[in-house]
């Protein structure tokens, strides 16, 4: 039945913040999951100035919008900006969604851990528990899966990384978590992996993160966080290594825009159609 106070009622407003951000398929994802659930919002990329976050967030917050996501460099300075953070938020030390209060208060969330995982397990249909896996980086989009990664019960969890001492820094972290271990990218030769991801921004450059082309296991899957309009370099790289199951994070940024968008209007939104239409170009 059609809303007969549709048109009194103000458009719901958000938005992604970042530097550059113009390049961000959020505002796609966002506005086919709204017309998919018949709701009409506004979702725009806006970029801020290096060191004029915290003024555009209270810019963005008066003039009324409902919650951001937040993207690089800023998800530190977000975390910091919280009111209140989420359990996932604090230990990933950073945030990428916030939620505006009524009453002017900032909840600060992070769901591409789940989002990561809403990948692999669901979409790709690769369950982890008891699964042997590589996370590859130690930078801010490592530490953001980790938390989420352990507690999908893999039997465990390598972390390399080019800087072993990051490595072994991040891994001091979550050691109370579960059982995770730090190696130098030399000291996982010998060792096979059920699914590699690849946390690295190696891929920016057109490079791969130094690893032994020995590391996959038989029926093992290659993850790479970026994404781009091509396979990356981490999966052609996987590819020549024999490995058949190659995947990029696009579905890793659909997802994690899912759980935001649930966090900011209640409705969860199907994902695969939408990562569909990104994949085909549409
Ligand atoms: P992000 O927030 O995207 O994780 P970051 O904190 O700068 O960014 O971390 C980048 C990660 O990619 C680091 O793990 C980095 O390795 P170092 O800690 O040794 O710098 C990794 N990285 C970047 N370029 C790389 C390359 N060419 N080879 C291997 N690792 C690389």
């Amino acid at each position: 039945m059609k809303d007969l106070f549709e048109f009194e009622r103000p458009r719901q407003r958000f938005a992604v913040v970042g530097h550059p951000v113009a390049h961000s398929k959020s505002p796609q994802i966002h506005r086919a999951f709204a017309s998919q659930c018949g709701l009409k919002i506004e979702y725009e990329a806006i970029q801020l100035d290096r060191g004029g976050f915290v003024q555009g967030i209270r810019n963005l917050q008066a003039g009324g919008l409902k919650g951001l996501n937040v993207t690089l460099p800023f998800k530190e300075e977000a975390r910091a900006l919280s009111d209140d953070l989420s359990d996932r938020a604090r230990i990933a030390a950073a945030v990428n969604t916030f939620v505006f209060a009524d009453d002017g208060a900032i909840f600060g969330d992070n769901t591409d851990g789940v989002g990561l995982i809403s990948d692999i397990q669901v979409n790709m249909g690769i369950q982890l528990e008891g699964r042997h896996a590589l996370l590859v980086g130690a930078g801010g989009a490592a530490r953001g899966v980790v938390q989420p990664l352990l507690e999908t019960g893999l039997a465990a969890l390598v972390i390399t990384n080019r800087t072993v001492e990051r490595a072994r820094k991040l891994v001091a972290d979550f050691q109370r978590i579960g059982s995770v271990q730090a190696m130098a990218p030399g000291q996982v030769e010998g060792q096979r992996f059920d699914i590699v991801i690849n946390a690295t921004s190696a891929g920016l450059s057109g490079q791969v993160p130094g690893l032994p082309e020995t590391i996959f296991t038989e029926e093992a899957t290659a993850y790479d966080m970026l994404y781009g309009s091509q396979p990356t370099p981490f999966m052609l790289w996987a590819r020549s290594c024999g490995v058949s199951q190659a995947a990029d994070g696009l579905g890793m940024l659909v997802e994690q825009a899912a759980e935001s968008f649930f966090l900011w209007t209640n409705i969860r939104p199907q994902t695969d159609s939408v990562i569909q239409s990104l994949r085909s170009g549409r």
